[in-house]
């Protein structure tokens, strides 16, 4: 229907446009309280500088000279801004000044439903921006989604007035300047699907504010400042899909209210500082398919949780998190797991050859522990891992030679039998290999692997000839 009318317009408009026009203006464009018109105008030209010119460019802004950015719709008769996009989204998008203003004329767009500023203010040197205070409750009543992306400039707080969108349903922040405490109003938000802070320097500590956000789908504080345990109301969120406060500096224990995210398909709590081991709720989370820990000094024994509660788990990283124990058979079961990072904790115990029967198993890092014995899978498994198979720096663990062949060997392994290495060493060559040990190792640092340290010459030139072949088949 609308875009039925537009065409019509156009139409219109070329044959007018054989002719003197001019004096019908006022007929031929969507009718418009001129006080949305100017609102429009204003508000764009305050972050697109004082050059650009609404009127001239751009008469009928909801009709026959659409901008950029911008959508309109009808209500009684009369057409309304709904939609306002500021930033390069498109080739031909409005794009921010250096020296701009949130104007007041922004809160007159009371239709407003989306409201976006991507890559706007860009300035953290020159000219900085906060969002200011006052007025949104003006949009309240139709405002559901609110977004800023990408705006190094943007600094200051989030504004306590942010409480008053009781319609928002999703607050997108991300990646700006934005600093200081999460203000506990966002708890007022009852609507809102998608709260995301991430990429910020927001610090204090997480308001415990979230008993009534039960609607809430997606929870993202990543990449900030934050400090502090987690406030037992994340217990509230019974519809959240995915849970991410990863690189901050959270502490305490991981909560037992995790038990009631029964829906949950994505937890991230890497980097930062949770302690206190693993909690038996993270069992119940029976949706989870990435469950993300690392780089904490979480602690505690790998053995706690029964893993084959968690059929759906596909990602499992669990590195660096100071876990202790034996690697429970039960891993085994999880049969959509994909990718399992154990690697620099301080495992211990033989390893089960049953993980090799794990059918989507594609990624599997034990480096840095101390697992001890032979490693007893089977050839097959090693061509398959390649060098997504991790397990140097367990210094008890062995590969059966004989059993495997040259190309596969896992790579800072020793051989079962190392006396007969230790035969062939000689100080010289050693002198000489390291130096290529210290390129050889950055060249496979590059790649994804951590460096290791060299046993032998011997085994050193195997393994180099076996990488260079393994490389060699990869690409
Ligand atoms: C836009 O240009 C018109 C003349 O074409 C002028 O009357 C008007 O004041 C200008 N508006 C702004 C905001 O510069
Ligand atoms: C922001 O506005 C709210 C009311 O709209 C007020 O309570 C609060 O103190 C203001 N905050 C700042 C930092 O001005
Ligand atoms: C983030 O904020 C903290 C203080 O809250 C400050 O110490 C730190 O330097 C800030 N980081 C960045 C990258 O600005
Ligand atoms: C959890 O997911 C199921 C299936 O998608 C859905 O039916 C149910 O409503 C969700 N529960 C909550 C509390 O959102
Ligand atoms: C983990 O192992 C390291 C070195 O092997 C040791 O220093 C550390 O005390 C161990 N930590 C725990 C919690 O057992
Ligand atoms: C290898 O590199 C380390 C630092 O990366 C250095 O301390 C060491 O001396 C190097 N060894 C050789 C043999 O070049």
């Amino acid at each position: 229907m609308k875009n039925c009318t537009k065409v019509t317009i156009v139409v219109f408009m070329l044959f007018l446009s054989g002719r003197c026009c001019g004096q019908e203006e006022d007929s031929d464009v969507t009718p418009m309280e001129k006080a949305e018109v100017e609102a429009l105008y204003s508000t764009i030209q305050g972050f697109v500088g004082n050059s650009w010119n609404g009127s001239d460019l751009y008469p009928d802004p909801c009709g026959w000279t659409p901008i950029q950015g911008v959508s309109c719709d009808s209500f009684n008769g009369l057409w309304y801004v709904t939609v306002l996009n500021i930033g390069p989204i498109h080739d031909n998008s409005l794009s921010c000044a250096e020296k701009l203003e949130f104007r007041q004329e922004l809160f007159q767009l009371k239709h407003l439903k989306v409201l976006s500023f991507y890559n706007c203010f860009q300035s953290p040197n020159k000219v900085s921006i906060s969002i200011p205070n006052g007025s949104w409750e003006k949009l309240a009543a139709n405002l559901e989604s609110l977004e800023f992306r990408s705006n190094p400039g943007l600094i200051g707080n989030i504004p306590s007035s942010f409480g008053a969108l009781k319609n928002l349903q999703s607050l997108v922040l991300l990646e700006n300047g934005l600093t200081g405490k999460i203000p506990q109003d966002i708890g007022n938000l009852v609507k809102l699907k998608r709260l995301v802070l991430s990429g910020n320097n927001f610090s204090g500590t997480i308001p415990d504010i979230f008993g009534g956000l039960r609607e809430l789908l997606i929870l993202d504080l990543s990449r900030n400042s934050l400090s502090g345990t987690l406030p037992l109301t994340f217990g509230s969120l019974i519809s959240l899909l995915k849970l991410d406060v990863s690189h901050n500096y959270l502490e305490g224990k991981l909560l037992d209210e995790f038990c009631y995210l029964k829906n949950l398909t994505l937890m991230d709590l890497r980097n930062n500082r949770f302690s206190g081991g693993l909690v038996l709720s993270l069992q119940e989370m029976h949706s989870l398919e990435e469950m993300v820990l690392s780089n904490n000094p979480l602690g505690g024994d790998i053995r706690t949780l029964k893993w084959e509660n968690l059929q759906n788990l596909v990602i499992l990283e669990l590195s660096n998190i100071e876990l202790k124990g034996e690697i429970p058979e039960c891993i085994s079961e999880l049969k959509k797991l994909r990718f399992l990072g154990l690697n620099d904790n301080n495992l211990t115990g033989n390893l089960s050859p049953k993980l090799e029967k794990l059918p989507s198993l594609n990624a599997l890092y034990l480096s840095g522990n101390d697992l001890k014995g032979e490693l007893k899978f089977s050839k097959g498994f090693f061509g398959k891992m390649g060098r997504r198979f991790g397990a140097w720096s367990n210094p008890k663990l062995c590969y059966p030679v004989g059993v495997m062949s040259t190309d596969y060997i896992p790579y800072g392994v020793k051989p079962c039998h190392q006396e007969e290495v230790h035969l062939l060493k000689s100080n010289a060559k050693n002198v000489l290999l390291n130096g290529d040990i210290n390129q050889t190792s950055h060249f496979i640092t590059s790649l994804g692997f951590s460096t290791c340290e060299a046993t032998s010459g011997f085994l050193w030139t195997f393994m180099i000839l076996g990488l260079l072949f393994n490389f060699y088949i990869v690409f």
